[in-house]
């Protein structure tokens, strides 16, 4: 069944909930003959709470607009909305929620297609894996970056210089009100983080992937293409509502996945990313193999140059020539035959990119920025299920280091402590904050940007080694280990550490060490008790979260949400 007639309400008799149906929606002022189109559906992830999704209210117009070129009837419909600094206890806590409203609604009301318009961080993937699971003909429309802002001659981007000038406030370098000026001018215009943050590195996977129109990830928010893009994302939905695919399941492939963790070592991308992708890639039944991202990593340079690895912001990547040019530099590693939701193969995408004289933001393989890739994966007595380290956002010496252990036992307790000048640290120590992984905190925040401790920064301290089980934001730099799975709520070895504990990383050889004795750390977990649920665990979502979530290496879904044939289909080098 299409169109109107699909999944309809039941009553024991379809011919009456049809009827049902047309009565009810003809309040709307249709006629039968709109009525009889394919149907679309688009995502309406517009807030008040979310100014990453400002424009969505436009998008839909102009998607509306393609659709009814071409013959089809669009219907818009609400979803959650997640943005990053509106949602307690983190968003990701959340992007579960959000991605079994998406695929209930997906699947519940009726339409043929649907373009999922989304943006800021945990949306696209909640939204991708709502409508992977739900296996509807699909496209992704990002609300695409902000513009850049500008401060005493400075350009400036969330969030990343968010954080570096937060950072020079607590060294006390920068007034009161010089922060408070520029607080103005971080976020000059709607639409997501335009430094390689997880919404930038989401959107751009979703080009990588297929599944989203090239040039949708760059073009800023506020720009007239973004709405002809969104115009031609509705008329390609119909066509593909009349074709019946392709389905995510067709276009998100385990070629799919390599080519897109390709483009995310090249863009020295968010670490989130990998979490999300994971996510989505196991609600087709694939699984991603963190040794294998980690050999890709060791074969695929850095070639963008974006904050905070480099020096530049999402628009002049886009007029640097955008994803396809940057697949062009990557071709040789690429599936080039695979299809894309543009109706053509990703070769084709790659044969139409715009080559732009004297451009220096996308680099050649022979000039990259950094020889790997963005990320490293560390195995280790500390992180014996993996940790993350975006080694293109680290400090080039301390990858190797050896380092005396500071814990905090949770977030609470690193903000209780960490600017006490009693508190007992120096730069070469290691800070360590546990219980804040997907069960621990909740959610998993994005907090594994442990801030330097106040005395240390205002010495010109700007970077330590630091580890945890949380996340940290795209937009963040440092030497920062993040993921240690299993997290210390759940037993693994974070939890065991003690401060004065010697710790190694070396992040060439791929280890994260704690120098403790076997018969030492036997003797501490013999004692371990896990921390007590956090408020709000004993019922509602907060029960159901933690119940099923899942590890980092899971890509922290729900294991209910997993297809339950699993196995066999594995993301490789
Ligand atoms: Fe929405 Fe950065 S806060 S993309």
């Amino acid at each position: 069944m299409n169109g109107l007639r699909k999944n309809l309400t039941q009553y024991g008799d379809p011919d009456f909930s049809l009827f049902l149906r047309k009565a009810f929606i003809k309040a709307m002022g249709f006629s039968e003959e709109a009525l009889a189109r394919p149907i679309i559906g688009i995502t309406n992830t517009a807030s008040d709470y979310n100014p990453c999704h400002g424009n969505v209210p436009a998008l839909i117009e102009a998607v509306k607009r393609g659709v009814m070129l071409e013959g089809g009837l669009p219907m818009a419909f609400p979803t959650i909305s997640l943005h990053e600094s509106f949602a307690h206890p983190t968003s990701m806590y959340l992007r579960n929620l959000m991605a079994l409203d998406v695929e209930e609604m997906l699947r519940a009301q009726p339409m043929d297609a649907a373009v999922l318009i989304g943006g800021c961080d945990k949306t696209i993937p909640a939204l991708l894996m709502g409508a992977a699971s739900v296996d509807l003909p699909a496209l992704v429309l990002p609300t695409g970056p902000m513009l850049v802002g500008h401060y005493r001659g400075e350009v400036l981007g969330a969030c990343t210089d968010c954080r570096r000038l937060w950072a020079e406030f607590r060294g006390g370098r920068m007034g009161a009100d010089e922060i408070e000026e520029a607080n103005g001018r971080l976020a000059p215009t709607h639409g997501t983080c335009m430094v390689m943050g997880t919404a930038s590195t989401v959107a751009i996977m979703c080009e990588a992937l297929g599944i989203a129109l090239p040039g949708s990830a760059t073009v800023p928010a506020t720009h007239a293409d973004r709405l002809r893009i969104a115009e031609q994302a509705g008329r390609l939905a119909v066509k593909m509502a009349r074709e019946g695919g392709p389905r995510p399941s067709e276009l998100l492939t385990e070629a799919a996945f390599r080519d897109a963790f390709t483009v995310l070592q090249a863009i020295g991308g968010s670490t989130n990313a990998l979490i999300h992708f994971t996510a989505v890639a196991g609600r087709l039944g694939i699984e991603v193999d963190l040794r294998a991202f980690d050999a890709l990593g060791r074969r695929v340079p850095v070639l963008v140059d974006l904050k905070p690895t480099g020096q530049h912001y999402m628009e002049h990547l886009h007029w640097a020539g955008g994803v396809p040019r940057l697949l062009r530099e990557l071709a040789d590693l690429l599936s080039l035959e695979r299809q894309t939701v543009a109706g053509v193969t990703l070769g084709a995408v790659i044969a139409a990119a715009e080559e732009v004289p004297g451009q220096s933001v996308i680099r050649s393989r022979a000039n990259p920025i950094a020889a790997e890739g963005g990320h490293a994966v560390l195995f280790g007595s500390l992180a014996p299920e993996g940790a993350l380290i975006k080694q293109s956002a680290a400090s080039p010496a301390l990858l190797r280091h050896e380092g005396r252990a500071v814990v905090f036992d949770s977030l609470e307790d690193l903000a209780r402590r960490i600017d006490d000048p009693a508190l007992e640290v120096g730069p070469e120590d290691v800070l360590v904050l546990r219980n804040a992984g997907p069960k621990g905190a909740p959610g998993m925040p994005e907090a594994g940007y442990i801030p330097i401790p106040r005395k240390l920064a205002q010495g010109g301290v700007k970077d330590m080694v630091r580890i945890s089980d949380a996340r940290m934001s795209g937009t963040a730099f440092g030497t920062i280990v993040l993921h240690a799975s299993p997290e210390a709520a759940v037993g693994g070895p974070l939890g065991l550490v003690e401060t004065g504990d010697r710790i190694r990383l070396d992040v060439p050889a791929r280890r994260l060490d704690l120098l403790v004795s076997e018969e030492e750390l036997a003797r501490r977990r013999a004692s371990f008790t896990p921390p007590p649920p956090p408020p709000g665990a004993e019922r509602g979502y907060g029960w159901l979260y933690r119940q099923h979530v899942l590890q980092a290496p899971e890509g922290v879904d729900f294991d209910f949400c997993r297809p339950p044939q699993r196995g066999g289909r594995r993301v490789t080098p």
